[in-house]
């Protein structure tokens, strides 16, 4: 079980005594990171037979690679939330009995996390933010990856499947990149339904290594997704262990028309800044829903967690979080390395926590920090809890400019029924002509967006206390400017 959000516990002595604790080190040589063993396991000489999207399955990579196989299978460990899927009122409910049938539990697994936490119920701001969009709908603590194809077409987001796009997918199956390498780009634009049930492979080997896990002996990764492969340019510096995570660990939004998913940068790593990346999708015309009852055009944010460990320009923030300069990748922290009782090394498939891995803490992290679990929980203590500051000011900021721009109107969507919706003859009436709706709107939709960049993102301040901090402080600043041309505070009483 991951960490809960919103714990309170450590206090203030902790920070300090954590942060003494850590000495200057010097940066690791190369791969090896911790000077542990290399990873000896054999070169398979075969590859299997793809399948008809052009993709090696996991389980057909068993014999060749036992090790990276079982230790993939045990993310089976990090179940979705057991629900009553789809209620009668179409609704995703928690905390329910029905429990994934479609993704095998292998053996000697079992549904360990079965009540995830439920975001909407802790952080009901969310209802607010996201009022017109998915994932007001449904927000939960992520599952592993074995379960991907599952979660996605029972999140509750997707609803009945004929709205939502196929694009929805782009994360989910090695299978659907090859779809779209075969049908096009066009394919994302598609009904979800339209395509997902031809799919039967989770994210799997081939989603970063293609068919072939080792070359030369070594290991071979690449990256799947054509569309990271372009935002990312062609900076120098990057790491292909970190980009093969980063595909899908980034943000990115729909483009309009076209619904390819899209990362805001054209030139990667330094233009992974929040400003910048904000100034792209205005300027792309990026918008993923409207929000009724204000005009603004809104962005819904996804998982930056490669923007936090390597974004950055040197100019507004550093580029890269202060472990990812001293060389470490994701797979450092997220795949350590593991020797078996036969003596092969391999690096562990089992994607977790580095704080549920007492192992990896004890041998790779210890000789700088004393007290890793303890260090982590302070900093998300303070992130989140300044984050979720941030989360009920922008609602406030909603409301107040609902209260004088929206008026109860027939609702387009439900014959018969009233919602609140924007009324610029009522905004007028209230002092608000049509440039400064138009500032308060971007507003809206700016402080939003600085607000979920850091809310989306998995590990609650731990990659990078600076470039979170620095949303939250840029998301302030602009409320700041909306509460005084609103002349009404979105600041808690
Ligand atoms: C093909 C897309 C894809 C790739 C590549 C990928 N991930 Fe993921 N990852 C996901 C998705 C999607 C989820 C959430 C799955 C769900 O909820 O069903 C996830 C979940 C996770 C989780 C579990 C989160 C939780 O809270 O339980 C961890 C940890 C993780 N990924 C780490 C990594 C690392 C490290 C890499 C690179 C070695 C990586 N991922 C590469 C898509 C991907
Ligand atoms: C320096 C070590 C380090 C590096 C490098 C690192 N992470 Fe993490 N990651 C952490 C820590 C620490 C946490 C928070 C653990 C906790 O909540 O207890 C975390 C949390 C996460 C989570 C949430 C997992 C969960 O179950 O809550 C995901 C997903 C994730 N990281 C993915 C990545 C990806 C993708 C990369 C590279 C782009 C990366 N991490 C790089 C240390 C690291
Ligand atoms: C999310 C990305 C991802 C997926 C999915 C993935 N791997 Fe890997 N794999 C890696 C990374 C990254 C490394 C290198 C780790 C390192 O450098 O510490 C690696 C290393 C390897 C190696 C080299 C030997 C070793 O253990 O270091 C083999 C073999 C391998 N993987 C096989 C597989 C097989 C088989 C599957 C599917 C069952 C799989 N991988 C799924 C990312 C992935
Ligand atoms: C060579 C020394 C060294 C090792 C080994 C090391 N770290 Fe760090 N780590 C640092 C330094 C230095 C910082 C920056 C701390 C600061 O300035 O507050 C840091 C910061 C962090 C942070 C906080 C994020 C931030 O940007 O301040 C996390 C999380 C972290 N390390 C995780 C890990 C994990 C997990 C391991 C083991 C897998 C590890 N570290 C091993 C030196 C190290």
């Amino acid at each position: 079980m991951r960490s809960k959000k919103l714990q309170i516990t450590v206090c203030a002595i902790a920070v300090v005594a954590v942060v003494a604790g850590i000495v200057a080190c010097a940066p690791k040589a190369n791969t090896n990171v911790y000077g542990n063993p290399t990873p000896n396991v054999k070169e398979s000489t075969a590859t299997p037979t793809p399948d008809k999207f052009g993709v090696v399955k996991a389980d057909q990579w068993k014999d060749e690679y036992p090790y990276e196989y079982m230790s993939y299978l045990a993310n089976a460990s990090n179940t979705p939330p057991a629900a009553d899927y789809l209620a009668e009122d179409g609704v995703y409910a928690l905390g329910g009995t029905k429990e994934d049938t479609t993704s095998a539990l292998p053996e000697d697994f079992e549904y360990v996390d079965a009540n995830k936490m439920d975001y909407l119920e802790t952080n009901p701001e969310i209802k607010t933010l996201g009022k017109g969009y998915g994932y007001a709908k449904y927000y939960t603590e992520p599952a592993s990856h074995v379960y991907s194809l599952w979660t996605v077409t029972h999140n509750g987001r997707v609803a009945d499947g004929t709205k939502t796009k196929a694009a929805c997918i782009t994360c989910k199956s090695p299978q659907y990149s090859n779809y779209v390498d075969q049908n096009g780009a066009e394919t994302h634009a598609l009904a979800f339904n339209d395509v997902v049930g031809q799919l039967d492979e989770n994210i799997s080997c081939a989603s970063c290594h293609a068919n072939t896990p080792m070359k030369d002996g070594k290991v071979y990764l690449e990256v799947d997704r054509a569309e990271w492969i372009r935002s990312m340019g062609d900076d120098a510096g990057n790491t292909i262990e970190g980009e093969v995570c980063g595909q899908c660990h980034c943000d990115y939004s729909m483009a309009p028309e076209t619904s390819i998913p899209t990362s805001p940068y054209d030139n990667g790593r330094s233009d992974m800044v929040p400003d910048k990346a904000l100034a792209w999708y205005d300027k792309h015309n990026f918008v993923d829903w409207t929000y009724a009852s204000t005009g603004a055009k809104m962005l819904a944010i996804r998982h930056a967690e490669y923007e936090f460990n390597y974004g950055g320009d040197n100019e507004a923030l550093p580029m890269g979080s202060h472990m990812n300069q001293l060389g470490y990748d994701c797979a450092d922290c997220h795949m350590a390395t593991v020797t078996a009782e036969d003596g092969t090394v391999y690096a562990d498939h089992h994607w977790i926590n580095p704080t549920e891995n007492d192992e990896l803490i004890e041998r790779d992290c210890k000789s700088c920090h004393a007290d890793l679990k303890a260090e982590v929980k302070a900093i998300q203590e303070e992130i989140d809890g300044a984050t979720t500051v941030l989360g009920k000011r922008c609602e406030k900021f909603i409301q107040n400019l609902e209260a004088k721009v929206a008026t109860m109107q027939d609702d387009p969507n439900n014959a018969g029924e009233q919602v609140l919706m924007l009324d610029e003859e009522f905004a007028k009436k209230n002092g608000i002509d049509a440039k400064t709706l138009e500032r308060l709107q971007w507003i809206q939709r700016a402080s939003c967006y600085y607000w979920n960049l850091d809310a989306a993102e998995n590990s609650e301040g731990a990659h990078n206390p600076e470039y979170y901090q620095y949303c939250i402080d840029k998301g302030n600043e602009l409320l700041d400017e909306g509460d005084k041309l609103l002349g009404m505070s979105s600041l808690a009483a």
